[in-house]
């Protein structure tokens, strides 16, 4: 009995839940072709499952979920394609963004801003303004990011403080570099799920990643249901991270 007391209990310890997921939304547009629609709708369906990972998310409790919606390699994509996308992520927050406020969520952007146009800089500042103090949960929307676009940006301006003085090279640790990356005050993702089937990051938080779990899922983006994402969720709490240490069950 004590030793089943003692595996049920272990079992708890295992069951661990993610703090942060982060998702490679990927699949809109073979969604579309099976269904011999435009691209386009694909990404239209897409957003109905940006809406329901949000609400899941919610219900499990996760704290931070990094949305990728737009890489910046994504610009080498079709005109009207590029235009369908920020049409949808105007809609999206001009449409959700009262909702997402009244429910406690923070949005946080992450991403290259020089280069998008004024009118959507200004709408992914105001949804960041409106719910910079909620603390519920927090929605990263990665919008025009790549991880080294990201990374060379922290560089700079690491570079600029030693130019300055304001910083020494000794102060240049992982933390410092953590501090300089828009990710700067959120935790790495313990959990990365990219749906569609490919066996990527494609340039998505590749710093962050260092100790994350991963979860490649066959299903693309708008088949993407809150089934998935428990499974998932689920899934990732059976693993053993190790973070270069060695197991909880051989260790105790
Ligand atoms: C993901 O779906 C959406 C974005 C990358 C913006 P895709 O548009 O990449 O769909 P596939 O990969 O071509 O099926
Ligand atoms: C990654 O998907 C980017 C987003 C989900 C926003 P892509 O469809 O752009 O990635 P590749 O080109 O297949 O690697
Ligand atoms: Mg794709």
């Amino acid at each position: 009995m004590k030793a089943r007391a003692r595996k049920a209990e272990k079992m708890v310890e295992q069951v661990r839940h993610p703090q942060h997921v982060a998702i490679i939304m990927d699949g809109n547009g073979r969604w579309a072709k099976a269904r011999g629609l435009p691209r386009t709708m694909g990404h239209r369906r897409g957003v109905e499952a940006v809406r329901e990972a949000v609400r899941t998310a919610r219900h499990l409790g996760i704290r931070y979920l990094t949305l990728f919606a737009f890489s910046s390699e994504n610009w080498r994509r079709p005109a009207d394609e590029v235009g369908e996308l920020l049409r949808l992520l105007k809609i999206f927050i001009r449409r959700d963004l009262a909702d997402l406020h009244r429910e406690g969520v923070k949005v946080k952007v992450i991403g290259a801003r020089e280069g998008l146009p004024p009118d959507i800089r200004s709408l992914l500042e105001e949804a960041e303004q409106l719910t910079r103090a909620n603390e519920q949960n927090v929605l990263v929307i990665a919008f025009n990011y790549g991880a080294r676009d990201e990374m060379a940006r922290a560089m700079r301006r690491i570079a600029e403080k030693l130019v300055t003085g304001e910083a020494t090279i000794d102060a240049v640790t992982p933390e410092y570099v953590d501090e300089h990356l828009d990710t700067a005050g959120i935790p790495d993702p313990d959990l990365i799920i990219r749906t569609s089937g490919e066996l990527r990051l494609s340039n998505f938080l590749l710093w962050q990643a260092a100790y994350s779990e991963f979860a490649f899922l066959p299903c693309l983006w708008p088949d993407f249901d809150r089934k998935a994402f428990e499974d998932a969720v689920r899934d990732y709490a059976m693993r053993d991270r190790r973070f270069g240490g060695i197991s909880r069950e051989i260790a105790s």
